[in-house]
């Protein structure tokens, strides 16, 4: 089976790839490198010893993603190209729009057009905006609280409304919680451009002695320390949830969504504390205002994927900050650390 991958030299792509070629997928992968290295392609054919063909294309470019679908029988599509800086999405609405929901159309009219009809799809639980309570449902309302956010449930929608015009195609729709961590090789990993936006990837480098110290959003929040509760899951147990959305879109047709996390919420500190545990690195910090749009807490009840996909996330908070670690302390400069 050929499973053409959008995005596949970014952070989740390029583990998602290591898993399907290890299950035997052919794996056709494409990527425009707007927030990615090339150097995680050549990493991924090292650790499997598989090869397969990268594209370096942009979904936008009809002509090109056309001539790909020519060349190639692709069964389904992974698709996790996109642009995914919240702060950056408020600055530039019209690029995240033009980039995640027209690119996601291009490819959808080019899946129509070759009769490819089965897609898995990264969405996120930022489209639950801030929750009225915990665990987070997939019946839950869904609302957006920044343009990023807004991508994410206009291509959902666009993709119920393509579901239900033909019953040909056959949907995964999963909605990532926090996603940490690393290949237990640390030869891949979340490879940030400029300061990260995101809390693992800020800890590492404080760490590593590359940032001073980090900052904490408030400490005044309604949890257990004060501190924003969030679901982490490793990148390992979310790529598996693909392979198992994969095989589920291959026996039955519509549009199914699942939550991909773990179902355990921790706080700032919590994540702080077992990083320095497993690495005995202290992480020097300051508490800080709150950040703009943050919410306080935010975890999956991801029964529907244990239930329907038979997946379910097994690694822990130690493991996550284990792998993270290995990537950081061994590419201390992400992929630019080897070239
Ligand atoms: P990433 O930035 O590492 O990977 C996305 C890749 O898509 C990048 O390599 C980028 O170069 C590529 N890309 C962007 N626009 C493109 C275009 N028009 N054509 C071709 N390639 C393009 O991000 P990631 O963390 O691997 O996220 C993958 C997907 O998962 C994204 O859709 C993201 O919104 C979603 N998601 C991520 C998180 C997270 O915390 N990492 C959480 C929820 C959802
Ligand atoms: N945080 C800090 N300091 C930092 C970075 C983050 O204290 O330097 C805190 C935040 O306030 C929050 C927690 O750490 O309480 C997690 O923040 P992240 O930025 O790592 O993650 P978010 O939950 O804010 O958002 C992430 C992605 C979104 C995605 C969401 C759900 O950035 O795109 O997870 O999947 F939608």
């Amino acid at each position: 089976m050929t499973v053409l991958v959008t995005g596949g030299a970014g952070y989740i792509g390029s583990h998602a790839i290591i898993e399907l070629l290890q299950n035997g997928y052919n794996v056709v992968a494409l990527d425009n490198l707007s927030n990615s290295d090339k150097e995680s392609i050549k990493k991924v054919k090292e650790i499997t010893g598989k090869n397969f063909s990268f594209y370096q294309y942009d979904l936008l470019d009809y002509g090109k993603m056309r001539s790909l679908f020519e060349k190639y029988n692709f069964d389904s599509v992974i698709h996790f190209a996109g642009l995914k800086a919240v702060g950056e999405s408020v600055e530039l609405p019209i690029d995240y729009y033009y980039n995640n929901v027209s690119g996601t159309i291009n490819l959808c009219r080019v899946m129509d057009e070759f009769e490819v009809t089965k897609l898995v799809f990264s969405s996120s639980a930022t489209v639950y905006g801030d929750p009225k309570t915990v665990p987070i449902y997939e019946t839950f309302p869904t609302s957006a609280t920044n343009p990023y956010g807004r991508t994410k449930l206009i291509i959902e929608e666009i993709l119920k409304d393509l579901s239900y015009s033909n019953m040909k195609w056959s949907i995964a729709i999963l909605r990532y919680f926090n996603p940490i961590g690393a290949h237990h090789s640390g030869r891949i990993g979340e490879n940030p451009k400029g300061e990260p936006n995101n809390l693992m990837p800020y800890i590492t480098q404080v760490a590593v002695g590359k940032r001073e110290k980090l900052k904490i959003f408030g400490n005044d929040y309604n949890t257990h320390d004060g501190t924003g509760v969030r679901d982490y899951i490793h990148v390992v147990d979310l790529v598996k949830g693909h392979l198992k959305a994969l095989e589920y879109i291959n026996k039955n047709t519509g549009v199914e969504i699942f939550n991909l996390g773990t179902g355990k919420g921790y706080s700032v500190l919590d994540l702080v504390k077992t990083f320095s545990k497993v690495t005995s690195k202290s992480i020097p910090y300051e508490i800080v205002e709150r950040r703009a749009g943050d919410i306080a807490v935010c975890y999956a009840n991801s029964d529907k994927a244990r239930e329907v996909l038979d997946w379910s996330a097994v690694k822990k908070l130690e493991d996550m900050c284990k792998d993270a670690w290995k990537w950081q302390v061994e590419n201390p400069n992400g992929y630019k650390s080897e070239q």
